[in-house]
């Protein structure tokens, strides 16, 4: 190789879930990898995915068709380019899960594939039933146990080094990061940092988002430059499990704790998910009359793109004042087929194929993120975004179901290989030496700190569901007036919620600007799409710092 001064690069990844672990995992024998990750290493969302992978696989089935599925679930956002590379590529990656060790559920000799919201078929792989992100996380953490790849958990990402100033339009590197361990502040200089760090879920009192998706990463990225995309699509699942306390039947399989790790806490607890695959298999949405009110809303009926049922539940709820009931008791086998759901619906006294379950829609999702080319590459050179954290562009404004899982791995390979080609290719390493980053901004006003409960009740209230101008300015105005001093700060808590604070900001500026009503992003004052978003990329929306 070309690389000078006889040492392996070194590559830092931020989060444990299937992006980061996979480009851990494919850089193992190139580079000296450092995993870093807030909780435990199975901490992060990947687990928690039921449904499952799609991918082209299935007798009958195309990458065409999938695509075309995609791109229509992303309401003409999706950037066609990078759809076409995740379903392309969508079918190897299966493969190499599967040389991991992930054993998909099998059925007449052929996958058993599941069904959900907007595909034209069957294509959803799933492992264990409906614990499918279970057994990746699972694979891919024995799998790195296995390599020289090091993992530091309880190590929550502060901020990212850079060689220049930081801030919109600088053309700084990346060259490590500031983390914190044990209420202790280290800086670690990398040539590559991926950030793999998730979504920002716990922007929002009600998700199905573990306690650590506090959107870290992003919010290190903006304060560093770098650049934002679709930051105001948030998808909001349809069905959780409408009932107080933990999700019960998630991460209870040998060998994998229950949630805990930094910043967990009651208010912070994911709420369990009931998989659209469910309804995949014939289960319905009924109101408190019991009639199917998602008949009248869209000719898929339950298995619409999933922003057009979370919006019909949420219509249906705010008329009623109750949650809707989601009946699967007509489908086939609904114990055997969905064992986590059944137990978390038992866990709060509920038998799923003996009576309708109450379920709302609930915050699950971030299509927005670092914005990134193909190959993970963001606007900061040194700096890699793949997973939630990224936003590729293949979710246009409404991600499609189980191409999320999909999508860590495909870019997740994509961003490893560009790393190897790239350490192949530079002569000689360039300077570790970095400056610290741009102090946090000093509260020019007087200014109040809210709780993390007051931010996530704001966002609920004025940038969830249905979103319109006066309900975003009022929560501009109420989020200018806050600020949480984090100068010194050691507590992860605290950390966090500055981060969902900022990312709040960016959210609903965004959300204000686009004035119309596209996928997850639904305006009451602007009801329909408008052409007026479009570009000659399409229709993407970038912010900087
Ligand atoms: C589900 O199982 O409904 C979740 C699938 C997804 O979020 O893609």
């Amino acid at each position: 190789s070309g690389f000078a001064a006889g040492r392996r690069p070194r590559v830092i990844v931020v989060g444990s879930g299937v992006a980061g672990l996979v480009t851990a995992l494919e850089l193992a024998d190139v580079a000296e990898v450092v995993v870093v990750t807030k909780g435990a290493v199975e901490d992060g969302s990947t687990r928690y995915a039921q449904g499952g992978i799609a991918a082209a696989v299935m007798p009958g089935d195309s990458v065409e068709s999938h695509v075309a599925d995609t791109l229509a679930a992303g309401a003409g956002l999706g950037d066609p380019e990078a759809v076409r590379v995740l379903c392309e590529e969508g079918p190897a990656r299966i493969r190499d899960l599967i040389a991991w060790g992930v054993g998909f559920d099998r059925a007449a000799g052929d996958f058993d594939a599941g069904l959900e919201g907007a595909h034209s078929r069957r294509r959803i792989l799933h492992a264990g039933g409906d614990a499918t992100g279970l057994a990746v996380e699972t694979a891919l953490v024995a799998a790195v146990r296995a390599q020289a790849v090091r993992v530091l958990e309880q190590t929550m990402l502060v901020e990212l080094l850079t060689d220049g100033p930081s801030g919109t339009g600088s053309d700084a590197r990346v060259v490590g990061v500031r983390v914190m361990r044990d209420g202790a502040f280290e800086e670690v200089w990398a040539d590559a940092v991926v950030l793999a760090s998730g979504g920002v879920g716990q922007l929002y009192p009600f998700t199905t988002n573990p306690a650590v998706s506090t959107g870290d990463g992003v919010a290190a990225a903006l304060r560093a430059g770098a650049v934002l995309a679709d930051v105001e699509f948030v998808q909001f699942h349809p069905t959780a499990l409408a009932v107080p306390g933990p999700p019960a039947g998630v991460g209870s399989t040998p060998g994998v704790g229950a949630p805990a790790g930094v910043g967990s806490g009651a208010a912070g607890v994911a709420m369990a998910l009931v998989s659209e695959a469910v309804r995949g298999d014939g289960a319905v949405l009924r109101n408190v009359d019991g009639a199917r009110f998602l008949v009248h809303a869209h000719p898929l009926a339950e298995l619409a793109p999933r922003d057009v049922v979370a919006r019909a539940i949420a219509t249906e709820m705010l008329a009623t004042g109750a949650p809707v009931l989601l009946d699967a008791t007509g489908v086939d086998d609904v114990e055997a087929r969905f064992p986590t759901v059944t137990a978390a619906c038992r866990a709060a006294g509920y038998d799923l194929a003996r009576e309708p379950v109450p379920v709302a829609p609930a915050a699950h999702y971030w299509m927005g993120g670092i914005a990134t080319d193909h190959d993970g590459r963001t606007s900061l050179p040194g700096l890699v975004a793949v997973g939630e954290a990224a936003c590729t562009g293949v979710h246009g404004a409404n991600r499609l179901a189980s191409n999320s899982l999909l999508e860590g791995l495909v870019f997740a390979h994509r961003a490893a290989a560009a790393l190897r080609a790239e350490f192949h290719s530079v002569r000689g390493m360039r300077s570790a030496a970095w400056s610290p980053p741009a102090g946090d901004v000093a509260p020019s006003a007087p200014s109040t700190e809210p709780t993390r409960a007051e931010l996530q009740a704001l966002m609920w209230r004025h940038a969830g569901l249905l979103r319109t101008a006066e309900g975003l300015l009022e929560a501009q105005r109420v989020l200018e007036s806050w600020s949480i001093d984090t100068s010194g700060a050691t507590d992860v808590r605290r950390l966090e919620t500055a981060n969902l604070l900022q990312l709040a900001r960016v959210v609903v500026s965004a959300a204000l600007a686009r004035e119309e009503s596209r996928g997850a992003h639904a305006r009451a004052d602007f009801p329909y799409p408008s052409t007026r978003y479009a570009t000659p990329h399409g229709l993407r929306e970038e912010v900087g710092a």
